[in-house]
């Protein structure tokens, strides 16, 4: 790999000049797989911070939490390979967690999730192509411990994609409007009692002037 890599006119840069072998070409599909890990990394924690509903913050946690794994499979892939671990260019993911963040930042955040499920979603299916890619060549390869650890990704990601599906079709059955933004977020009511009011703690209940 070249120390200052060329950006070639798609924004990415290429590791081979010019691709002369099957394997240059996984070598150069695995580490755009890992580069698309780390913005999918990086988008998860975002759509956590910005969903509204609990369950989607918990959903996107999860997730995040496995991407982590499934970077250290990507390093482990290259290891097996006796290969350096190599980082090509992902514009593609990128742009998908460019276009997820423009989308969110300019919807009402009663109506967000519905909006980050979508990005989510788009993304999940997006790295499954992936992955179903590297492991039918991985597979032509004979490498069992690389096919192994790619599917091992692959099945996380066709999990994440069903999760994400129900949450989408039952928020769409039910009205993607928020009406309780603190229930939703599974936050107690506004006060501290189970009414809402406040007791011991929060704002203090109103004194009139009068009274002093
Ligand atoms: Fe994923």
């Amino acid at each position: 790999m070249p120390d200052t890599p060329e950006i070639n006119e798609y924004g990415g840069y290429a590791v081979f000049e010019h691709f002369t072998s099957a394997e240059e070409i996984f070598s150069y599909k695995l580490g755009a797989a890992l580069t698309m890990e780390h913005y999918s990394l990086e988008m998860l924690g975002d759509l956590e911070q910005t969903a509204v509903r609990r369950e989607l913050k918990d959903l996107f946690a999860e997730h995040a939490h496995e991407t982590r794994q499934q970077i250290e499979n990507l390093k482990q892939c290259f290891m097996l390979l006796g290969e350096d671990v190599n980082d090509s260019p992902s514009p593609m993911t990128k742009g998908l967690a460019k276009e997820a963040k423009s989308t969110t930042v300019t919807t009402d955040e009663s109506l967000v999730d519905a909006v980050v499920l979508a990005g989510a979603l788009e993304t999940e299916h997006y790295e499954t192509a992936f992955y179903e890619t590297l492991i039918a060549h991985a597979q032509a390869r004979g490498a069992a411990d690389v096919v192994a650890l790619l599917r091992q990704n692959l099945e996380q990601e066709m999990a994440a994609i069903v999760k994400i599906k129900e949450v989408t079709k039952a928020i769409a059955r039910d009205g993607i409007a928020i009406l309780d933004m603190r229930a939703a977020a599974g936050e107690p009511p506004a006060g501290d009692d189970e009414t809402g009011h406040f007791t011991t703690t929060g704002i203090p209940p109103f004194v009139p002037p009068s009274s002093f």
